[in-house]
C-alpha cells in the first residue's frame, strides 16, 4: 500500500523563483533565505519519495475570477510551468502521476469532498518555487525534478475560501485515499504559501513574527488546535495573503498523529524575515 512518509510545508514567493533564476542567491539579501534550505536539499535527496502531493494555490494562472474552484486536483500527465507575465520560468516541466490522482479524486470525492478535475493546469509560482526551495535548480536542460508531483491548488485569492478546518479534515481524507492505493510507493505531502504577508491596501508590509511562531509551534504539537483558527483571525492577524496558511492544514491532516499514530518527528524548521513581502517558514515532518 501507499504511504506518507514526511509533509513539508513552504512559503512560496516569486521573488525567491526570480532569485534563483536570476542567480542572486549569494546576494546578501538572499543568501539567509537560501541557507535555510541547504539541510532541505540534502534531506530530499535522502528521503526521496515516489511521488509529492502538492498543496499549493494558484494565482489568477490557470484560473482566474471567470472559474474559482475552492479545491482541485491535476489529473493530468504533466503541468507546464506558467507564463505569468515575465515568460515561465526556466524550471523543467512537471510530471504527473495520473494513475494515483484518479485514485485520490475518486477516494476523496467519495469522502464527500466535492473536488474539481482538471485535466490541464499551468503551474505557477506556488508550486515551482517550492519545488526549487527543496530540490534546487541546475539549468532545466540537465534536470529533472526527482519524481511525480500532483498539484492540489486551493482558492484562497476570492473569498469565500475554505475553513482551516475544512483543510484539516480534507487532509485526513487525502491519507486515507493515499493508504487505499494498492501499490508500495512513499508520498510526500507539502502544504505551501504564508506565511504571514499583505500585499495590498492600507496594510501592505505586515509581517507578524509573534503570530507565526505561534501557529508553527501550534502546527507541531496541536494541529487540531491550529484548525480551530477561524479566519478572520488569519486575516487580522497574518494580513489578507496569510491565510494561504490553510493550505498546510491540509498537508498536516494527513499525517499519521492525527489518524491515532504517533506523533511526528521535526526533522526541520526555520523562519526568516523578510524575503520580498513575506516572512519565510518552513518545516519538514518525518512519520516515524
Ligand atoms: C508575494 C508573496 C506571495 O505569496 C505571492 O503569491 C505573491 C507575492 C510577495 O512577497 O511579494
Ligand atoms: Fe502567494
Amino acid at each position: 500500500m501507499a504511504r506518507i512518509t514526511a509533509s513539508v510545508y513552504t512559503s512560496h514567493i516569486p521573488a525567491i523563483g526570480a532569485a534563483l533564476d536570476l542567480g542572486k542567491t549569494q546576494e546578501p539579501y538572499w543568501q539567509p533565505v537560501f541557507k535555510g534550505y541547504e539541510f532541505s536539499k540534502a534531506w530530499m535527496q535522502n528521503n526521496k519519495p515516489d511521488v509529492i502531493f502538492l498543496v499549493y494555490n494558484d494565482h489568477a494562472t490557470a484560473f482566474d475570477l471567470d472559474f474559482i474552484p475552492t479545491f482541485a486536483i491535476g489529473t493530468a500527465a504533466s503541468y507546464a510551468p506558467a507564463d505569468e507575465g515575465w515568460g515561465p520560468r526556466p524550471v523543467p516541466t512537471v510530471i504527473g502521476h495520473p494513475e494515483l490522482s484518479a485514485h485520490i479524486a475518486h477516494s476523496v470525492i467519495q469522502q464527500d469532498f466535492d473536488l474539481t478535475i482538471v485535466n490541464k493546469m499551468p503551474v505557477d509560482h506556488g508550486l515551482t518555487v517550492p519545488l526549487s526551495l527543496m530540490c534546487g535548480q541546475p539549468p532545466a536542460s540537465q534536470f529533472e525534478w526527482p519524481c511525480p508531483v500532483i498539484p492540489f491548488a486551493v482558492n484562497v485569492v476570492q473569498y469565500p475560501v475554505p475553513s482551516g478546518g475544512r483543510c484539516f479534515a480534507l487532509g485526513q481524507a487525502i491519507r486515507r485515499a493515499v493508504e487505499s492505493y494498492d501499490e508500495d510507493i512513499k508520498v510526500h505531502i507539502w502544504g505551501t504559501g504564508g506565511m504571514s504577508h499583505q500585499l495590498q491596501g492600507p496594510r501592505a508590509g505586515l509581517i507578524n513574527k509573534a503570530f507565526d511562531t505561534a501557529f508553527l509551534d501550534q502546527l507541531i504539537a496541536d494541529p487540531a488546535a491550529a484548525a480551530r483558527i477561524p479566519h478572520i483571525d488569519y486575516v487580522r492577524e497574518a494580513g489578507s495573503e496569510g491565510i494561504e496558511l490553510v493550505m498546510w492544514l491540509i498537508a498536516r491532516g494527513a499525517m499519521a498523529d492525527v489518524a491515532g499514530g504517533d506523533p511526528p518527528r521535526v526533522a526541520h524548521r526555520f523562519y526568516h524575515v523578510p524575503a520580498s513581502n513575506t516572512a519565510v517558514g518552513h518545516l519538514i515532518l518525518e512519520n516515524t
